[in-house]
């Protein structure tokens, strides 16, 4: 793996930086900073600080010793980075955006401990948003403008508001029948993206007594469940089942209210809104799914093809790219 600020490191030494443009009025005391960057006027970068290649770091921007940027970062005017803070390669960072690093300042008292806050490569940070001390900010996210993150942000999620809440992820909206409610669907339904993802129609029998909905073995259910379980009573701003399966498959339907569901196969994503008893979602092995925007009354069935087995569990998005092969 390489580590951030490796270029930075080549760069040490006294005189001229190689190859970077210093603005007459900026005040650049580090000597790591790698080639092709940029520093603007006004930005003032302490002795400690390491900038990779290609950074560009706009007006009125303050760096702290305890600081590190990966390469072909961009660091708007405004920015403050304090002690602590690990930007790695690819990220954006908007005007005015704050970074912290005491939960509980106060005055001059130095924190007891300087908390590590990081941001994952190629995430962005939008104008104006806050970010608590010691969060960590995954691959890919981004952080909507004004937003005030309190929690650590997945990886490819989109988060805004305040507190900051997952509104999406990434790339999903390239795909254009999603999300798809399926409540007013006709009987053709969509097709998803993520390998062996797929959405079955459960038939319906309506008569004056109620309605009926089924689901068969080898009809409906591509599998034989060996457990089932129910999730219910999910506060909106909560997200569920953030992991993947290595041999599990799972078919989940909505039989109340509705919830979205974001697969991704490492590759591609989908996001599909189940808010009917009509349609169960086959969820094979190796895809990576999060539940989220639970509706208040969401009652959501899940059947599964094992009995529950911690280590079937992949848990970091990280991992779950390397085991399918995607990294
Ligand atoms: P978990 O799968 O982590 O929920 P989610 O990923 O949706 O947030 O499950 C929560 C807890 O419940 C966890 O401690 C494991 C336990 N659990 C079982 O013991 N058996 C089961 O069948 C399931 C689904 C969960």
């Amino acid at each position: 793996m390489k580590h951030i600020g490796q270029d930075a490191s080549k760069t040490t030494g006294s005189g001229e930086l190689a190859d970077v443009f210093v603005h007459p009025q900026a005040l650049v005391e580090t000597r790591r900073i790698g080639p092709g960057s940029r520093i603007w006027a006004f930005a003032h970068i302490l002795p400690g600080a390491a900038i990779g290649r290609d950074a560009n770091i706009g007006d009125h921007v303050f760096i702290e010793n305890d600081v590190v940027l990966g390469d072909r970062v961009t660091v708007k005017g405004g920015v403050q980075l304090w002690d602590g803070v690990r930007i790695e390669d690819d990220v954006f960072i908007g005007p005015n955006a704050t970074l912290t690093n005491d939960h509980f300042s106060r005055g001059k008292l130095r924190p007891v401990q300087v908390l590590e806050t990081r941001i994952r490569e190629g995430a962005t940070i939008g104008a104006n948003a806050s970010i608590l001390p010691g969060l960590t900010i995954g691959r890919g996210a981004m952080v909507g403008a004004g937003t005030v993150v309190t929690h650590d942000v997945p990886s490819n999620a989109i988060v805004t508001g305040n507190p900051a809440r997952i509104v999406g992820y990434v790339d999903v909206l390239k795909v254009p029948q999603h999300p798809v409610g399926l409540a007013g669907a006709e009987k053709e339904l969509p097709g998803l993206r993520a390998k062996g993802a797929r959405l079955h129609r459960l038939p319906l029998i309506v008569d004056l007594r109620g309605a009926l909905t089924i689901g068969e073995i080898q009809k409906e259910l591509p599998f034989t469940p060996k457990r089932f379980f129910v999730i219910y009573n999910v506060p909106n701003t909560e997200v569920r089942g953030e992991h993947a399966h290595k041999e599990l498959h799972e078919f989940l339907v909505c039989l109340k209210g509705s919830c979205s569901i974001m697969l991704d196969d490492g590759e591609y994503r989908d996001e599909v809104v189940l808010d009917t008893p009509t349609v169960g979602l086959h969820v094979p092995p190796k895809l990576w799914r999060v539940h989220y925007k639970y509706s208040a009354d969401a009652l959501m069935l899940v059947l599964a093809s094992d009995i529950y087995k911690a280590e079937d569990y992949i848990r970091d998005y990280q991992q779950f790219k390397e085991y399918v092969g995607k990294r």
